[in-house]
């Protein structure tokens, strides 16, 4: 991760959508990453409140769950001295580049996309254009920022692909005008599974609260949630990627893994011969003990409304600053008169 000093820092964008219980998932697949990479990159995260929209939101809980998320970024160790950290609607470029770059986005590719196969079958009654083309909007917050790498879990890949497909695109009729990003997953934890169907990915809309782990859960539910999470009968730790019928087990040891910084392989040794109730049990205390300094930040800094708004401004006007550059430079290649 070290770089050459005199080379500007590497800039990174990533972001999570304010939609529901920030999950364990969110944290191990994306937040936690993010804390690490701070200080070797120039990096810019963002509350994606647009994206949310897709998908029906209760406004008064839409706007309290984006205050939440600042606060939890802050609260996991997203320096603000250090990273801008801003919301997604309080910088128009992100709408403006979208519509650009929906006319150089083809139906075919945004229809291959799992997602949106995903939540369309979810919401048949309200499979809208924004849902359609979430895809092209996540391409323009990406692209904005002329971004060098997006650390994301495993199930944004596909819409990072897309998103340097289109710029691909758009610089070979106009010549270099987007930097093509990469996706950057963690070692462990890039695809944290359901604790109650565990070939299934943890998802913080999943029906079943008892499938995920809410960084806002009470302790002793977290415990109890990992306590019973399904495993098998086979009674053996061991880590076995590629045997689904050992998906609780191995979803695990990922996550301990991704907690201690270390890997399935090495904690199923740790345990090696201990039966699945003394292992869960250390689990359950790992997770635990991770997020209770977490809880304790988040709890003091949600209270400081006035010190959340003053983030979440001087990130707008940073975030804005930046974008700017690219979409006048986007706007006057497609023709579009600019002063
Ligand atoms: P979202 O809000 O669904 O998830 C936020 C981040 O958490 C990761 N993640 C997981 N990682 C591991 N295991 C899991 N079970 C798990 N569940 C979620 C996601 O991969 C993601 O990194 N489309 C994005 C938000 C977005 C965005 C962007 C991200 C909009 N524009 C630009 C990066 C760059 C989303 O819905 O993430």
């Amino acid at each position: 991760m070290e770089q050459n000093l005199t080379e500007p820092k590497k800039r990174i964008f990533s972001g999570v959508q304010p939609s529901g219980n920030i999950t364990l998932g969110n944290y191990l697949g994306a937040i936690k990453n993010w804390v690490s990479l701070q200080d070797d990159y120039e990096c810019i995260f963002a509350m994606m409140d647009l994206h949310t929209i897709t998908v029906r939101q209760t406004p008064a809980e839409l706007r309290k769950r984006t205050l939440e998320l600042l606060a939890l970024y802050i609260a996991c160790g997203i320096d603000p001295q250090k990273s801008t950290l801003f919301i997604q609607s309080h910088n128009s470029a992100h709408a403006e580049l979208a519509w650009v770059l929906n006319c150089y986005t083809y139906m075919g590719e945004l229809q291959r996309m799992t997602q949106f196969k995903d939540k369309s079958s979810r919401h048949a009654d309200n499979i809208n254009a924004g849902l359609f083309t979430y895809p092209v909007l996540m391409a323009s917050d990406i692209l904005l920022y002329q971004t060098d790498l997006v650390p994301v879990g495993k199930d944004q890949m596909q819409h990072i692909e897309i998103c340097r497909d289109v710029a691909q695109r758009f610089n070979g009729l106009y010549g270099d005008v987007f930097k093509i990003p990469e996706g950057l997953l963690v070692k462990s934890g890039a695809k944290v599974m359901s604790l109650t169907e565990p070939t299934k990915k943890m998802s913080k809309s999943d029906p079943n609260p008892k499938a995920f782990i809410s960084m806002m859960d009470d302790f002793n539910v977290i415990a109890k949630k990992i306590k019973s999470a399904v495993t098998d009968s086979e009674g053996v730790i061991e880590f076995r990627p590629e045997d689904d019928a050992k998906a609780g087990i191995n979803n695990l040891l990922t996550i301990m893994a991704a907690m201690t910084g270390s890997t399935p392989e090495t904690v199923a040794k740790d345990f090696e011969g201990q039966g699945y109730g003394t292992f869960k049990g250390a689990v359950a205390d790992a997770v635990v003990e991770a997020i209770r300094p977490i809880r304790e930040e988040y709890d003091r800094i949600i209270k400081d409304k006035a010190y959340l708004q003053s983030i979440y401004t001087s990130g707008a006007e940073n975030a804005y600053r930046i974008a700017q550059r690219t979409l006048k430079k986007v706007y006057k290649k497609v023709g579009f008169i600019i002063e």
